[in-house]
């Protein structure tokens, strides 16, 4: 794994995303999904059933069902938990470090049964060892500084013989060039990560026996071009020049991380792993 130009605390990641919360809600998906979608080709453009197409692929792959008692990492505002507990009749647990979106993901909840959210770290979790069945995680652990001690803490929450399925952001090769780190890495306070091989390679160290590993970047390309489009499109019709502004740099980013996927700089990839 190598770093980019900085690195960043956890309390940078927090405050990214506390502060971004409202600016995403209002061009990415107005109730908080904020993850990669799979796509069903490129003519395909309908994000929010790409996402949740992500989540459902997870939780076959996970095999999530009634008995299961799930803790979703880096949930933002709760849509995948939420979503596990509609269509799969799991229990389960939320954890982010952002107060925003675990505020967001208490109220979407509403009086559901089952399932509650809290504000921490994937690095601190606040659950007693063997906890959990499954750990699942869309899209958060790339966030991780200490990326060693977060797989220590899923590891030693979920029981033994328990499933880690999550996709996360992948940095497949060490070089990033100063456009990738500007759009891809910095914009979002990502100091680097694992390749898929390196990521593999982590996940064994802690502990996890390997049953999934699939490089998937062309939805990640597609969720990408799907929503700088959007982005650009809401800026049209957004009074607030601040939030215009915001979007417009966003679809322009959007350009620059489908330019970094080609130039092996990022990707995205699922993984299921079982605890020994
Ligand atoms: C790209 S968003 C994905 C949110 C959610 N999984 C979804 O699918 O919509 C990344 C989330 O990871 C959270 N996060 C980052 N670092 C974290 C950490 N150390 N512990 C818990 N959550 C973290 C962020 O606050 C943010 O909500």
């Amino acid at each position: 794994m190598s770093l980019t130009s900085h690195v960043y605390t956890e309390k940078d990641v927090g405050d990214f995303f506390d502060q971004t919360t409202q600016t995403y809600l209002t061009f990415w998906d107005s109730e908080g999904v904020l993850h990669t979608g799979y796509f069903s080709g490129d003519d395909d453009e309908d994000y929010r059933a790409a996402a949740e197409r992500t989540s459902d692929i997870m939780a076959a792959e996970a095999g999530i069902g009634e008995t299961s008692h799930v803790l979703d990492v880096g949930c933002g505002c709760g849509n995948f938990l939420i979503h596990l507990a509609d269509r799969y009749g799991c229990r389960g647990e939320g954890l982010d470090l952002s107060a925003e979106r675990v505020a967001f993901a208490r109220k979407l909840a509403g009086d559901r049964p089952g399932i509650a959210f809290r504000h921490g770290s994937a690095t601190r979790m606040p659950y007693e060892d063997g906890s959990f069945t499954h750990v699942v995680s869309q899209d958060a652990l790339f966030l991780v500084p200490d990326k060693p001690r977060s797989h220590a803490e899923v590891n030693r929450v979920l029981r033994p013989g328990g499933i880690f399925a999550f996709s996360d952001f992948l940095q497949p090769r060490e070089d990033i060039g100063e456009r990738a780190r500007k759009h891809v890495y910095d914009r979002v306070r990502w100091g680097g990560g694992y390749s898929l091989v390196g990521y593999q390679r982590a996940l064994e160290d802690a502990g996890f026996e390997i049953l999934l590993a699939r490089n998937l970047e062309d939805h990640i390309r597609q969720t990408y071009r799907v929503l700088g489009k959007t982005a650009r499109e809401r800026a049209e019709t957004t009074p607030d020049a601040a939030a215009r502004d915001w979007m417009l740099a966003f679809s322009e980013s959007c350009g620059e991380i489908q330019a970094a996927i080609d130039r092996g700089e990022f990707g995205w990839g699922v993984f299921v792993a079982r605890r020994r």
